[in-house]
């Protein structure tokens, strides 16, 4: 079975093609430069890059695989959560792929996307703990199966990866955040800055990231002459220190509520081992290497995806389509995109509902 993924739920717009033996035939991701001047996503310039770039992104995917549209047995499409206009713009383009072709849809929720994707590159069996840490979301998960989720904690206010562009931006290092403060946290000594560990006493697996991000403005606003952080005059060292030290703190506070969600994973599956991580932060080498010291001392198996299929792609689209096809989980072309939609709420269909098929 082969299966064409695409991507356009942010600010890649992306396609790759994958098959049920767990290979990669061709991939493209173009990531827009347009919003850099902006310091974040501008939902309209997002819609109309996507629309500007999806042809030749999906053009090039086959010319990577050797393929022709014919050839594939269905079409996947994120079709949600994200910036409306251009889950749409994918979501079109998969459709009347699908319509032309005559082969079954499928629509993808992003963060399904993000949650399988080390199923595909480090066969992954069901059911792990997974930590899912990006731009617009920060949970703790145990993944059962497809389309079957328990959230066990979630962030209550900043996602992780949006702490980190709010930082970078505050520092000035541009966006995205995360790979700017990574860099120039290796420079920098973690333990200069005391920073808080949010929710720690909450009992629960959640948490939160707008008082770190609060406390690292207070920080800054210290080395302007008016309190006004436009105005501040930050040594070089001081920036490396300000990124080591929260980058340690979004750490710890991701450690300490993946060791309290460990005991729950434990009860209701003694014979669980996995933990894996993902979306854009699981980028993040010293997230990685602190997860990997956890993992060990817990007795786990720890599962990372390649950091290129960290951060969004077109490969999670098209494998995740290929677990749901496999299932014979298809969706109708009257399938609306959906800019919400949790992923505890994506309950798998009975097998072909509702689907064309090919
Ligand atoms: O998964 P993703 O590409 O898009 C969403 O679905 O949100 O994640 C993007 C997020 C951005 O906030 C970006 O700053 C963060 O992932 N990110 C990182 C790193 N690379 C990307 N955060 C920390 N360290 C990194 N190396
Ligand atoms: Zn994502």
């Amino acid at each position: 079975m082969i299966v064409l993924g695409i991507e356009s739920s942010c600010d890649e717009t992306a396609a790759a093609i994958v098959n049920d033996q767990r290979q990669i035939l061709g991939e493209c991701v173009l990531t827009q430069l347009e919003h850099k001047p902006f310091g974040g996503v501008v939902p309209e310039i997002a819609a109309r890059a996507h629309l500007d770039h999806i042809e030749d992104i999906l053009a090039e995917t086959f010319k990577k695989a050797r393929l022709q549209p014919q050839d594939i047995d269905a079409v996947a499409a994120a079709s949600g959560p994200g910036l409306i206009g251009g889950v749409t713009v994918g979501v079109m383009a998969a459709k009347s792929l699908a319509l032309a072709l005559g082969k079954p849809f499928i629509a993808i929720n992003h963060l399904e996307g993000h949650a399988l994707t080390a199923r595909l590159t480090c066969n992954v069996s069901y059911p792990y703990l997974l930590l899912l840490v990006s731009g617009g979301h920060c949970q703790i998960l145990i993944v059962k199966n497809v389309g079957d989720f328990e959230r066990l904690g979630t962030t209550i206010d900043d996602a992780a990866g949006e702490a980190f562009d709010k930082v970078a931006k505050m520092l000035g290092l541009g966006y995205p955040g995360g790979p700017m403060i990574e860099k120039a946290a290796t420079l920098g000594n973690d333990s200069r800055f005391v920073l808080p560990r949010p929710l720690q006493n909450s009992g629960d697996c959640n948490l939160s990231f707008s008082g770190l991000k609060t406390a690292v403005r207070k920080i800054i606003e210290s080395y302007a002459p008016d309190n006004n952080i436009e105005h501040a005059i930050l040594p070089k060292q001081t920036v490396a220190d300000i990124c080591a030290s929260f980058q340690k703190a979004v750490a710890d506070s991701l450690i300490y509520k993946l060791q309290k969600a460990l005991v729950c994973y434990r009860q209701k599956y003694p014979e669980g081992q996995n933990l894996v991580v993902a979306g854009g932060v699981a980028a993040n080498t010293y997230l990685r290497a602190r997860l990997q010291t956890l993992a060990a001392t817990e007795g786990l198996i720890f599962s990372a995806p390649p950091v290129r299929l960290c951060t969004d792609n077109g490969v999670m689209i098209a494998w995740a389509g290929m677990e749901r096809a496999l299932r014979g989980m298809f969706d109708s072309l009257d399938f609306k995109p959906r800019p919400r939609w949790p992923l505890d709420t994506n309950a798998p269909k009975a097998a072909g509902a509702g689907g064309i098929k090919a």
